[in-house]
């Protein structure tokens, strides 16, 4: 099992490497898979604003590609004093991947800040289930 440590670690090396030119807010996600990958991304930008992509849509391609498809726990590390926790958009992708209990980590620079579970930042979700359990 990848530690907490490994995966703050991480999300914090590729956030350095984010391309986000235009809002200058660089984030990085880590995701821990259960049986101990770690997958990472970072914010992908545009001039072409809409078409820009989250730090936790490029790490859960890079899951995905790497051949796994369960998130155990993610960190997603921002910038600012405020919790970056992920937007709506991403919390729906993760979802597709994360039981309600999965952790989200939230991160700054200094550590982690807060942890939520899935189901916490996306209760009553729509997911897989909907369209099997018909
Ligand atoms: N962003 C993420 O990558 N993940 C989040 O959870 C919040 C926002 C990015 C999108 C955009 O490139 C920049 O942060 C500012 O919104």
């Amino acid at each position: 099992m990848a530690s907490l440590d490994t995966l703050f670690d991480a999300a914090k090396a590729i956030q350095a490497k984010a391309y986000a030119p235009y809002s200058r807010f660089k984030v990085g996600a880590a995701i821990a898979t259960p049986d101990g990958q770690v997958f990472v991304g970072c914010n992908v930008e545009n001039a072409a604003y809409p078409v820009g992509a989250c730090a936790e849509a490029g790490a859960i391609s890079a899951m995905i590609a790497g051949g796994g498809n369960r998130i155990h726990e993610i960190v997603v590390m921002g910038e600012g004093e405020h919790l970056v926790t992920p937007c709506g958009g991403c919390r729906q992708r993760i979802r597709e991947f994360a039981s309600p209990n999965a952790k989200i980590h939230v991160a700054g620079p200094e550590g982690i800040r807060r942890s939520f579970t899935l189901d916490e930042l996306l209760p009553f979700s729509f997911g897989p289930d909907n369209l099997t359990d018909r």
